[in-house]
């Protein structure tokens, strides 16, 4: 049996915790927080409790228990960290995963701030311990990129890896080619359907691609990147004129974010592509072309985002480490 801690108790710590119980996992959850509250219990929370206070409004737990509280105090094996991104600092999930490194624990995380900003500090901290650092969820949800690039792809050099990594830009280019609305309009139904934020600069200006970019060098492509080094341009100024041009030639717009490892390029932009290359994927979804030596060209499609798919991808890194290190210890 696995112990698990979770920081963080909205759509995709909730969603973790509802595929724990739906699929009965030989995971015990030991310690469980949100911004204002805690629990702490060694015999395991009632995960459905919790679930439904949080669903009528409630807190997850006891406002006298922090995060920080937690992370330092329960009896766990690996710690969740699921809170927002902070991408300025990274905090404060940055200092609580060090901590828990500290503490000889593993850490799963589907924050990209911690490791866009940290990665080889972490990593060499989680090495010093002994335990695993996986950040599957923070790329694309639900697609076991990381995974494949680390485990199936392994041996391989890639030449070069480009895609859509945003589905909410990728919902509003493809509503603008649809339906011929301009970007605020695609932005304004995109908003009322929950796809983007109020305010969605991070999204559209390109910044979360990059951030995902920085993630896929630093972490699997050995290149030594920060935010700064990716050229990005965003999607705030296409026009519904410039789709209307490119569909003239069968082609639409997508941002597409690319690595060019060789050459050191990273990259964010709206790029014309033919309607039938395969990464023109509708709605949320993303995309990912893979170009390797070995395997060839590879492309992986899914849910880049939502409760369930990114706790899938969570839940994907706990049983590996389940299966690698916590049974018998
Ligand atoms: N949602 C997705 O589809 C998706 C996909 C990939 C990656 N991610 C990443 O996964 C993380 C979580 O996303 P989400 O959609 O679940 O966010 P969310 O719905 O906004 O939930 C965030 C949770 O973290 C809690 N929290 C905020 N500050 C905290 C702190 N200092 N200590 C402990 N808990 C804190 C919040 O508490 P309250 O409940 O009290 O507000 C809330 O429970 C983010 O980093 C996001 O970028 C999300």
């Amino acid at each position: 049996m696995m112990r698990i801690a979770i920081l963080g108790f909205g759509s995709v710590g909730r969603g973790i915790a509802r595929a724990i119980l739906a699929k009965n996992l030989d995971i015990t959850v030991t310690g469980l927080a949100d911004s204002k509250s805690g629990i702490i219990d060694a015999g395991g929370i009632d995960l459905a409790a919790a679930l439904a206070r949080k669903e009528n409004g409630g807190a997850c737990g006891n406002a006298g228990v922090s995060p920080a509280d937690v992370v330092a105090k329960a009896d766990y094996d690996v710690l969740v960290e699921v809170t927002p991104t902070n991408v300025e600092d990274g905090e404060p999930a940055l200092g609580h995963i060090r901590a828990a490194l500290r503490r000889r624990k593993h850490v799963v995380t589907s924050n990209k701030g911690p490791i866009a900003l940290a990665y080889p500090e972490l990593r060499a901290l989680a090495e010093e311990s002994g335990v695993f650092l996986k950040y599957e969820a923070t790329v694309c949800g639900a697609i076991p990129l990381i995974h494949a690039m680390q485990e199936g792809l392994a041996g391989n050099t890639i030449s070069r890896l480009y895609g859509v990594f945003n589905g909410t830009c990728n919902y509003i280019l493809t509503r603008m080619a649809a339906e011929g609305l301009t970007y605020d309009q695609a932005l304004a139904e995109a908003r009322e359907l929950g796809y983007a934020e109020a305010d969605p600069t991070y999204d559209v200006e390109g910044i979360d691609a990059a951030i995902k970019l920085v993630i896929l060098a630093n972490t699997v492509l050995d290149m030594r990147t920060v935010l700064d080094d990716v050229e990005r341009t965003g999607i705030s100024l296409l026009t519904p004129d410039a789709l209307q041009l490119a569909e003239d030639q069968d082609c639409t717009i997508r941002l597409i974010g690319e690595i060019v490892p060789e050459a050191g390029v990273l990259r964010v932009s709206p790029r014309i592509i033919e309607k039938d290359h395969p990464l023109v994927v509708e709605g949320t979804l993303n995309a990912v072309t893979v170009g390797t030596d070995l395997a060839g060209d590879l492309t992986f499609i899914g849910k880049g985002a939502g409760s369930t798919e990114t706790a899938s991808a969570v839940i994907g890194d706990l049983l590996y480490i389940q299966s690698r290190h916590v049974q018998g210890s």
